[in-house]
């Protein structure tokens, strides 16, 4: 896997591991939201760390024809939003100077062939040796058509002559289990399975990829990961940003395709799964595996029971929604693990829009003591159970609380919470989690990206829940306000097995 590692500055610096090949990368979508928050501010983060070829242009390609120079003003302002760095005069002048704009009807095949044309000329006057990374920022239903004709264009044939090209697919990939399996298929008609770079960019979070080193480097956690001392599991993904300008996305997808079926469900196999034999991608994709696989899939009769959805006031108003839009921003699903380790333990999983706050989240709840072994009862009631709570983001940490004795002369017990803190630790600004999927694939270095069994197996696992609602839609929509923890019936829902939400 390839590193990089911060500077005693806290800069991240290249290393001769991430030493990448000259190349243009072409992004479809450069003007939507995914990239003006996430494509555009790595891009601009990586040149600023000098983990970006000299020989590398980006062709941001549109529909409607455009002004280059209010494309790169609109792209400035963007990293004045969402970068971690604001731009610099001198670095800004350099990394604009890469950029270039290209116009045309995808669903054409002479766009394709004038791409082609384009991406020949860069090679000859830029030298990117015939490199190229097309990322598809695009909804899920335009993926194949521009894969399709990028084929047929021969733009995505594999070069002979050492060098490549690789195509970048966002996720969700497909909207179902039998859209994804059909797309791996049309896809493969297509591209290598080497070419195909399925991106899941919170297996990119130093958060997550730490839960790998928290469970199998710290011997004390292992022997109580399991049944017998774990009561539940919660993992929650609150957003205090609505849908915003991705209306027409959204209606495709709502927040069970958007984030769980993906981002949550790789952080469940991150928590839930056995020790890998390696710590080879392949090793750790394995097991994971293993585990979509035992999510037991529910009976319809019990999916209204183990799940609920909800929507935030107004979203029907966001342009491109459905004025009747039944698209849920807000779910939360319980789901058992049919395998020895975690038989009888829930795992809680939620997710929502314009919500009061924005954490991502495991609490992992620990079974109480057998019996309260204190005469006071109000001792026996005060107590709570240790959680363990992996701060993916913001402010990320993990804490331990447990129950002591405060000093005094009496009998008490308070809660206390061990913290361990990244900022304070280290000190520096984590890089996002698209700097570095952007730059593994440029590197070949597929590690961080999703394997095709794995997408259909994650699919799989939600597709009960998605069919049902799709029959049974919800009737009390719209049924939270912006701003707050999201509908009522999510505390009413995991009160219901007598457990309470430990992320507020
Ligand atoms: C994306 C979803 O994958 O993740 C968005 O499509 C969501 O809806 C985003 O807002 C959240 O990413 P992050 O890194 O800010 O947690």
């Amino acid at each position: 896997m390839s590193t990089i590692y911060p500077s005693l500055e806290g800069e991240f610096k290249a290393t001769p591991e991430s030493k990448v090949d000259p190349c243009s990368m072409v992004i479809f979508g450069a003007q939507g939201d995914l990239a003006r928050r996430k494509l555009w501010p790595s891009l601009y983060n990586l040149d600023v760390d000098g983990l970006l070829p000299e020989q590398f242009s980006i062709f941001a390609i549109s529909r409607r024809e455009l002004d280059l120079d209010e494309v790169k003003e609109q792209i400035r302002s963007d990293l004045s939003e969402h970068s971690r760095r604001k731009p610099d005069d001198s670095m800004w002048m350099k990394f604009s100077e890469r950029v270039h704009l290209f116009t045309g009807n995808l669903d054409e095949s002479g766009t394709y062939r004038k791409l082609e044309k384009v991406l020949e000329s860069t090679d000859k006057s830029c030298d990117t040796c015939g490199n190229t990374l097309y990322y598809l920022a695009i909804p899920p239903s335009t993926v194949f058509p521009v894969v399709e004709k990028l084929g047929e264009t021969g733009l995505v044939d594999q070069p002979h002559d050492g060098s490549w090209t690789r195509v970048i697919f966002e996720k969700p990939f497909g909207t179902s289990l039998e859209s994804a399996i059909e797309l791996n298929c049309n896809i493969g008609r297509v591209l290598d399975e080497s070419q195909i770079y399925r991106i899941d960019h919170y297996l990119a979070k130093e958060t997550i990829q730490n839960i790998l080193v928290f469970r199998f480097t710290n011997t004390i956690f292992e022997p109580s990961w399991n049944r017998e001392n774990i009561d539940n599991v919660q993992i929650t993904m609150a957003e205090d940003i609505g849908v915003g300008s991705r209306g027409r996305f959204y209606e495709e997808v709502g927040v069970i395709r958007d984030v769980m079926q993906n981002h949550l469900l790789q952080v469940l196999g991150l928590i839930a799964m056995e020790p890998p034999v390696s710590m080879e991608a392949e090793a750790i994709r394995d097991e994971k595996v293993k585990i979509f696989k035992s999510i037991r899939l529910p009976e319809d009769s019990e999916i209204g029971e183990n799940s609920i959805l909800g929507q935030y006031e107004g979203y029907r108003e966001g342009p491109g929604i459905a004025a009747d839009s039944n698209v849920p921003t807000y779910a939360a699903l319980k789901l058992h693990i049919d395998n020895w380790r975690w038989q009888g333990v829930p795992f809680y999983i939620r997710a929502g829009k314009g919500l009061n706050n924005r954490v991502t989240e495991v609490a992992i709840e620990y079974r109480e003591p057998p019996v309260c072994l204190f005469s006071d009862r109000d001792i026996c009631a005060a107590h709570e159970p240790q959680v363990l709570t992996i701060r993916i983001q913001p402010h990320e940490s993990i804490g331990l609380s447990f129950m002591i004795k405060p000093p005094g002369p009496g009998m008490d017990v308070s809660k206390a919470v061990m913290n361990f803190d990244y900022h304070d630790q280290f000190g520096y600004d984590i890089p996002d989690a698209y700097e570095r999927v952007i730059l593994n694939a440029m590197q070949g270095d597929a590690t961080l990206f999703v394997r095709s069994d794995g997408v259909e197996a994650t699919w799989r696992a939600v597709t009960p829940v998605l069919n049902y609602w799709q029959e049974n839609p919800p009737s009390d929509f719209p049924n939270y306000r912006e701003g707050t923890r999201g509908p009522l019936a999510a505390d009413e829902f995991i009160a219901r097995d007598g457990r309470r939400w430990w992320t507020e």
